[in-house]
């Protein structure tokens, strides 16, 4: 697929967000061109020809933008400050996956007054988030199913997303300390922003009205 220099590469986060996400971009009149949910594709022509979306796990979004090889990209906050965003600007939020990060910890039982384990996929987010309150940690990384830490012993606390607190509740844990409100966000490369912001701009507006239409 020859992607010409006016192009436009939108990196987009596969699982949760992505069912969101393509309503509000079909709303600014772009659409893949094939089913993403069924193809084995990675990257996609949309109906604008000079659009396309690469569709790929929500981690690595913010990779693809830093390098300027995605213009775009749509990723959640958590993902955002967990990553680092010093080569991106962030231009809108999209008002979608909406949660909260959080730490949690077995409910009812009472943290350990010395050092803290703590269990997380976002690591450098709970190591900026204990710092600044002075607290000591020892920081355990995993990479889901955070919820299972405290309950075999690996960690005191975890760091995770809460939405409905189901997950929480349903291992016998509870949200303790609100960390940030965490939705997705389209974010530019600083590169894509000097070389064709003439493309991105009109695409923004029609963004912003669909995600105005749809809160
Ligand atoms: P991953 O496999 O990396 O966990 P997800 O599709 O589960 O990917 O999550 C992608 C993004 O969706 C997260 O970075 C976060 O911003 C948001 N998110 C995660 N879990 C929830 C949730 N339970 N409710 C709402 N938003 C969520
Ligand atoms: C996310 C998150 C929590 C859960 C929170 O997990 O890591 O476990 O959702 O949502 P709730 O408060 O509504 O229960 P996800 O389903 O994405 O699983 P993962 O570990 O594979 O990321
Ligand atoms: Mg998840």
């Amino acid at each position: 697929m020859q992607r010409s220099a006016e192009s436009i590469t939108i990196a987009l986060s596969k699982g949760r967000i992505l069912k969101e996400t393509l309503p509000l971009f079909a709303a600014a009149g772009i659409e893949p061109l094939e089913d993403v949910h069924t193809s084995r594709k990675l990257i996609f022509e949309t109906t604008q020809p000079n659009v396309y979306f690469i569709i790929i796990r929500a981690v690595d979004v913010p990779t693809y933008v830093e390098y300027g090889v995605a213009d775009l990209g749509v990723s959640g906050k958590d993902v955002l400050m967990e990553h680092g965003a010093e080569e991106m600007y962030e231009l809108l939020d999209l008002n979608i996956a909406k949660c909260q990060l959080m730490t949690a910890k077995m409910k009812d039982v009472a943290l350990p007054a010395g050092r803290l384990k703590v269990a997380t996929k976002y690591i450098n987010v709970a190591r900026r988030y204990f710092a600044d309150q002075g607290r000591q940690v020892d920081l355990i990384k995993l990479y889901g199913g955070m919820e299972l830490a405290p309950i075999m012993n690996l960690a005191d606390v975890i760091v995770d997303i809460v939405d409905t607190g189901n997950t929480l509740k349903a291992n016998g844990l509870a949200p303790d300390e609100f960390i940030a409100d965490i939705s997705s966000r389209l974010v530019a490369s600083r590169l894509a922003l000097k070389m064709k912001d003439e493309t991105i701009k009109p695409l923004v507006a029609l963004l912003a009205a669909a995600i105005k239409r749809n809160s």
